[in-house]
């Protein structure tokens, strides 16, 4: 059989939008069967790229090729079917509707009057989703579903049609470690049938793991394109950010102070039970375990999110009740949430006031801000954190999905808390800002914060922590100072496979 050598291909692309020039003459090309990476920085232009090929966008300059006919892509639905399906970062999903709803929206299956024909609806997407093993079923409302589970339904929706090329952007972002091997099946999959894979992602493993070739994006120009098998982590990185990053594990201690928060036998129902540990002034404590472990819901606890069933939290050595995210915040502790889209930011909002909205609430009791401070705010934390936007006035649903994160984390950053906990810190976030993130984490434990750090990622609770807690099923298994800790110990402890409960 001779196809055509290219599913698709792209050539001098060009899109701007009002102050920023997001993609600037790019080419792309993606071969049948091929798992074909996209990589760049926060802000390099991935998403809009695949938004001018799934009809989203249309590029200002610059011709798009399918199965090498030159094409015009006028819609999402035009681009679906032309056999280019799009899994989103941004979840799109409607939360009243059922799942089945939502896969066919714009296409439900019909009876000869038009009524939508329910039993072929329920059908097609009951055989969809048995494909991708979930765990529940085309009449579920989407709304109840887990953010990891909608990010299932965003998939099984690309797959109600025979594609040619599926664009998977950030798909595993909250995806467990189990729901991965499901997706990296599906499009193992979809690889042996013809079908080309773009597949963008921050996570170097799984780059390495499932690509055949990677192309690069810099400040949305076209850097080059590398077979995965001839290169490396570091190759990568170069063309990406332009320079070397130094990835070396962390080895500068600092001084330690007193005892900032103290945590003692906190239970929280069955979330997790008998949970003691402290944190001291200048100290990161890396907060390390499978999701479910208990993590979350313990931050969740000591900001006043919920409600302990029992236990004692301390401040500076004084019991301390806390009831409320304003309680914990007047009382020095910011939470930088795992989920950055639901509970952190306003999109309709811009820059400037997302990340000022924590002191303007907080402004009933204190002084006034005036604007001139809050841009002040914001132009510092823009600085550090590297946040790529042309000013303060861009709404925040404008910027990159890493772009939006560091907004979030700039905003609790700028409360100046002294126990600061940050959740999943750089989700979705390229390796360069890593890097600068995890520098700041040091540095603010250097600067005397006390700082707890929770990842599921365990080179970056190596790189970051002084000390590490793992935990299992919502137990504190063992810690670990970072002399100590090797990566065998530590899954052993995660996993519950770990006799000796150490804490
Ligand atoms: N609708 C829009 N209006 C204005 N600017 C936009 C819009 N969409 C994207 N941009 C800008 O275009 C640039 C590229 O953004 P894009 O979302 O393509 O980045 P990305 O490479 O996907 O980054 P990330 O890794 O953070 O998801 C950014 O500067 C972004 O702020
Ligand atoms: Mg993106």
């Amino acid at each position: 059989m001779t196809g055509p050598t290219h599913v698709l291909r792209l050539e001098g692309v060009v899109k701007t939008f009002p102050g920023v020039r997001a993609l600037d003459g790019v080419s792309f090309d993606l071969r049948p069967g091929e798992v074909h990476a996209l990589m760049g920085e926060n802000g390099a232009g991935k998403s809009t790229l695949m938004k001018v090929l799934g009809g989203i966008h249309q590029p200002d300059e610059g011709r798009i090729f399918i199965a090498e006919e030159p094409v015009v892509i006028a819609s999402p639905l035009h681009a679906k079917a032309r056999g280019v399906v799009f899994v989103h970062q941004e979840l799109s999903l409607a939360d009243e509707l059922t799942v089945a709803e939502n896969i066919f929206l714009g296409e439900l299956p019909r009876k000869s009057f038009g009524r939508v024909d329910h039993a072929r609806l329920y059908r097609e997407t009951d055989a969809i989703l048995e494909a991708l093993n979930v765990g529940f079923d085309a009449r579920t409302r989407v709304g109840d579903l887990s953010i990891a589970n909608q990010q299932m339904v965003e998939i099984a929706r690309a797959l109600t049609v025979d594609p040619r090329a599926v664009i998977f952007d950030e798909p595993t972002a909250s995806l467990t470690d189990a729901e991965k091997v499901v997706l990296f099946r599906v499009i193992a999959d979809l690889q042996s049938r013809g079908v080309g894979i773009i597949y963008i992602s921050h996570r170097m493993e799984e780059i390495f793991r499932i690509t055949d070739r990677i192309s690069v994006l810099r400040d949305g120009t076209y850097r080059g394109t590398l077979d995965t098998a001839a290169t490396d982590e570091e190759e990568v990185t170069h063309l990406m950010i332009g320079r070397k990053l130094d990835l070396s594990r962390n080895a500068v201690h600092h001084e330690m102070g007193e005892v900032a928060l103290e945590v003692r036998n906190l239970s929280c129902g069955a979330l997790f039970r008998d949970v003691s540990f402290t944190v001291r002034k200048g100290e990161v404590v890396g907060f390390y375990g499978l999701v479910g472990a208990g993590r979350t819901e313990i931050a969740e606890t000591i900001f006043g999110l919920r409600d302990p069933s029992s236990g004692q939290i301390f401040l500076d050595g004084e019991e301390v009740r806390i009831h409320s995210p304003r309680d914990a915040i007047r009382r020095g502790i910011s939470l930088v949430p795992e989920d950055r889209k639901g509970q952190g930011l306003v999109l309709g909002m811009n820059c400037r006031d997302n990340m000022t909205l924590p002191q303007v609430d907080d402004m009933t009791a204190g002084p006034f801000v005036s604007d001139e401070a809050e841009v002040a705010i914001f132009d510092q934390y823009r600085d550090r954190l590297d946040i790529r936007t042309p000013g303060w006035r861009q709404l925040v649903g404008n910027l990159s999905g890493g772009n939006q994160q560091k907004i979030v984390i700039g905003k609790w950053l700028s409360m100046r808390p002294e126990v600061l906990i940050v959740d999943e810190p750089t989700r979705g976030i390229d390796v360069g800002s890593k890097a600068e993130i995890h520098n700041l984490i040091r540095d603010l434990a250097a600067q005397g914060y006390a700082v707890i750090v929770i990842s599921s990622e365990m080179p970056e609770v190596l790189h970051v922590s002084d000390r590490i807690v793992a935990m299992f099923s919502g137990r504190i298994m063992r810690e670990f100072t970072s002399d100590e800790v090797t990566e065998d110990s530590l899954i052993q402890a995660i996993s519950g496979l770990d006799g000796g409960r150490v804490a």
